[in-house]
């Protein structure tokens, strides 16, 4: 096990496998503050996640990603935290992420993660020919989820379901 200061999961995955809703749901079962990586960065910046991408570009959101990272190392408690589907991709993030506690990617078949992305309208990647980016970016990001301690299918399972995995796996790795 990794030393780390404080014990926050930290939830990565791509687009559509969860994350936001999973972790909410953890956060509650765990009584812990939920955090998400891109409410911080439209907190920030005062803008959507689509404002960022149309009017600064994708690389100033990534900036804007990373700073996050750097901020939320100064939490006090620990945390659930949420992340965007491309902040593994950066190889800058991962000690990063890794720095803040357990980190769960969340995966799920490229069928289920197309059904689920579809009409993603509010995914600036994803606003056109939504089927093909996805398999596009899964091919090239796939491997970037591998820094994670754990990783968990999403697929026909309920945010319920992932979420008790997930916190039945952390007591079981940590004595809690
Ligand atoms: C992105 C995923 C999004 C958001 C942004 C970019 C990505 O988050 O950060 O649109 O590059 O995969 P979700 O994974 O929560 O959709």
């Amino acid at each position: 096990m990794r030393q780390t200061s404080i014990h926050h999961i930290i939830l990565i995955g791509f687009m559509g496998t969860g994350k936001t809703s999973v972790g909410k749901c953890l956060a509650t079962a765990m009584g812990r503050a939920f955090i998400d990586t891109d409410n911080e960065v439209e907190r920030k910046s005062g803008k959507s996640i689509n404002a960022i991408f149309a009017e600064d570009g994708e690389t100033h959101f990534r900036k804007l990603e990373t700073e996050t990272l750097h901020f939320l190392a100064i939490l006090s408690e620990p945390h659930v935290i949420a992340t965007g589907g491309g902040i593994a991709v950066n190889k800058e993030n991962i000690p990063l992420l890794q720095a803040l506690g357990w980190v769960v990617a969340l995966t799920a078949s490229e069928a289920e993660l197309i059904r689920r992305l579809r009409d993603a309208s509010n995914r600036p990647l994803l606003l056109e020919n939504a089927e093909q980016k996805v398999y596009d970016l899964l091919q090239v990001r796939r491997d970037s989820y591998k820094c994670a301690d754990w990783t968990m299918d999403t697929t026909g399972r309920t945010v319920e379901e992932i979420s008790t995995s997930i916190r039945v796996r952390y007591e079981q790795e940590f004595y809690v």
